[in-house]
């Protein structure tokens, strides 16, 4: 209900104060799926996986990655860009959740200073972010280049022309995500790419559909694992590499999942099984069940009870770990370094859901101590 109120009477002009309408209750943002729309008229369907059989990338090649994180160091608030947001922690040392940033409008100080808020958090949901609707050149271009080298998977599908993209893509039709059916959780903890000899650092993945619940991402603080050890184990395992191997990856694709195709040869490389952040400083366990295979120097049942262990306590973990709900519009970042994560397999595949998203996954340093 409006009132009028009189503040004024000049000249018999009368000044009229109305009070705001009271503003309609925004419309809830919904998934495609939810919409009941047919899949032609899907409006990402041009960034659904493609599988470009024909690309063939040469080895990657080593590059100098200067963290943009380290440069907020040396701002007078070194997180100014959320000064009128809304930041609301996950749980007290891991995980948050902002609102109030528009991703896509940050200048240099401001990303910047996102890469050292995220080093920090080890995952921070944006929402309400206009991102999903930036042109895929801008993404790869302007965003994903500004935070290392954009990755190019050995593997997985991407929307045409765009290979920089890794899409996660489950419909009743099938998956092109890597799936263990054959176990009885979906639940794969992994970095990602921790394989090449310069992983990713800052990445950044946004969906474009999701079922209505379910499909939740859940990550975990590998500093926390890590602070967890005794000291006499803590001080063993920093004196340890291990390897981490591209190939069985690669063999499950050329067996003929994800269209069959192995874009780039797979590598091994060797990785200390401690590493340290290289702004914050800070050490996380840098292990992972899907492409860490063995400790070097270790006789192999050696090097299985102890990664073993390390897993078992990375996993169980559910008081370092954070599970991130998605809605429409948001972007979840997180440092690649410091953490692990599993997509959720936990919606009815078998009808109507759809889960449709994109990752994009810089690469950074190479793994130090
Ligand atoms: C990923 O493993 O990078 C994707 C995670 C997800 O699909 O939630």
């Amino acid at each position: 209900m409006t009132t009028e109120t009189i503040t004024a009477v000049d000249a018999g002009i009368k000044t009229l104060k109305l009070s705001p309408p009271v503003p309609a209750k925004a419309a809830k943002a919904q998934w495609f799926s939810e919409t009941g729309l047919p899949d032609d008229e899907y409006p990402y369907k041009h960034l659904l996986p493609t599988f470009d059989g024909h690309l063939k990338l040469p080895p990657l090649t080593e590059f100098e990655h200067k963290d943009p994180g380290l440069e907020a160091l040396k701002h007078a608030d070194p997180l100014a860009f959320l000064a009128d947001a809304e930041v609301d922690e996950l749980t007290p040392r891991f995980g948050s959740e902002v609102s109030g940033v528009q991703l896509s409008q940050l200048d240099d100080a401001g990303r910047q200073q996102l890469a050292l808020f995220v080093a920090q958090r080890g995952v921070v949901a944006f929402r309400d972010q206009d991102f999903i609707d930036q042109e895929p050149e801008w993404q790869i271009n302007n965003w994903a280049k500004f935070f290392g080298r954009p990755h190019i998977h050995p593997t997985s599908g991407a929307p045409e022309g765009y290979p920089e993209f890794h899409l996660v893509y489950r419909s009743p039709k099938g998956t092109a995500n890597f799936e263990r059916p054959d176990q009885l959780t979906s639940v794969l903890w992994h970095s990602d790419v921790t394989y090449e000899k310069q992983p990713p650092g800052l990445t950044a993945l946004f969906l474009y559909d999701s079922p209505k619940s379910g499909g939740d991402t859940s990550y975990v603080d590998q500093r926390q694992a890590y602070s967890r050890l005794s000291p006499q184990l803590a001080a063993f395992v920093e004196t340890l590499k291990a390897t981490h191997s591209g190939v069985e990856q690669a063999e499950h694709s050329r067996k003929g999942a994800r269209g069959g195709i192995v874009k780039r040869e797979p590598v091994i490389n060797e990785h200390p099984v401690v590493r340290r952040h290289p702004v914050t400083g800070e050490k996380a366990l840098f292990i992972n069940r899907q492409f860490t295979r063995r400790i070097v120097g270790l006789k192999k049942e050696e090097s299985d009870a102890l990664l073993e262990l390390l897993y078992a306590h990375i996993e169980r973990g559910a008081d370092f770990q954070v599970r991130l709900r998605w809605k429409p519009r948001t972007v979840v970042l997180w440092d690649n370094r410091i953490t692990a994560h599993s997509a959720l397999v936990d919606f009815d595949t078998v009808t109507t859901a759809k889960r449709h998203g994109a990752r994009l996954t810089p690469q950074a340093e190479r793994p130090f101590i």
